[in-house]
């Protein structure tokens, strides 16, 4: 006969239980260790927080919470970067996001998207506050932009934040061209502008590291055209 008083089944799923999103988070760790800072000791820094935090969260075996899987316009360029990524410098990362890219939750992160931006641009999280992955300290995702995109000026308050790029070939403020394997790094407060090759879609891998409460809620804005002309020169 059951007994009420017994305790209720596990019912917590945990990283451990789901290999994909455990290798996942291991080929983020290995890019984070194993990939070059450029001789930069700001970047050193960054990597060494980034791979250090996600270390002790995989090791703690964090709990996994469902997200709704949602598509946004931009996802329909997703399996050409994840072609595209075979044949780059960070292919086993690029792999071990398509092993989930059906669970992925895909969204803007504004209230108010640009209208043009809205059909050539989305982000998902992989592991933050919001989960699917819980943690506090850190956020990792990927952000996926159409050829020929411009993402407009912003800055993230208290957060630092570095795009690594998994496919396709991206700009910031209009400085340098960056390949699959390229880091940028970009410090609180730093403004930064992105630009996408012709072609080719592009996708991102990113880490935001700060404190738990700014993680939580970030509260993303994009800077007004006044002002990032200011920045600019212009
Ligand atoms: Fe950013």
């Amino acid at each position: 006969m059951p007994n009420d008083s017994s305790p209720a089944p596990e019912t917590i799923t945990r990283l451990m239980d789901r290999p994909d999103w455990l290798f996942l988070l291991r080929e983020f760790e290995a890019l984070y260790r194993f990939g070059s800072a450029g001789g930069s000791r700001p970047i050193r820094s960054h990597r060494k927080k980034v791979r250090d935090t996600l270390a002790a969260i995989i090791d703690a075996n964090p709990e996994l919470v469902a997200r709704a899987p949602q598509e946004k316009p931009v996802t329909a360029y997703l399996n050409r970067a994840f072609d595209k990524a075979e044949r780059g410098a960070v292919a086993g990362l690029g792999r071990a996001l398509s092993r989930v890219a059906d669970k992925l939750t895909w969204e803007y992160g504004y209230e108010k998207v640009p209208k043009a931006l809205a059909q050539k641009y989305a982000y998902c999280e992989v592991l933050g506050p919001r989960g699917p992955v819980k943690a506090e300290r850190l956020i990792l995702g990927f952000v996926l932009f159409a050829p020929r995109t411009t993402y407009p000026q912003h800055s993230h308050k208290e957060i630092e934040e570095s795009y690594i790029s998994v496919s396709g070939d991206w700009s910031e403020n209009e400085v340098a061209v960056h390949a699959p394997g390229s880091l940028i790094l970009n410090r609180p407060g730093d403004e930064h502008r992105i630009t996408t090759a012709e072609l080719e879609p592009c996708l991102l891998a990113y880490a935001w590291v700060g404190s738990e409460g700014k993680l939580a809620d970030p509260g993303m804005k994009l800077t007004s055209t006044r002002k990032a002309r200011m920045v600019q020169g212009i």
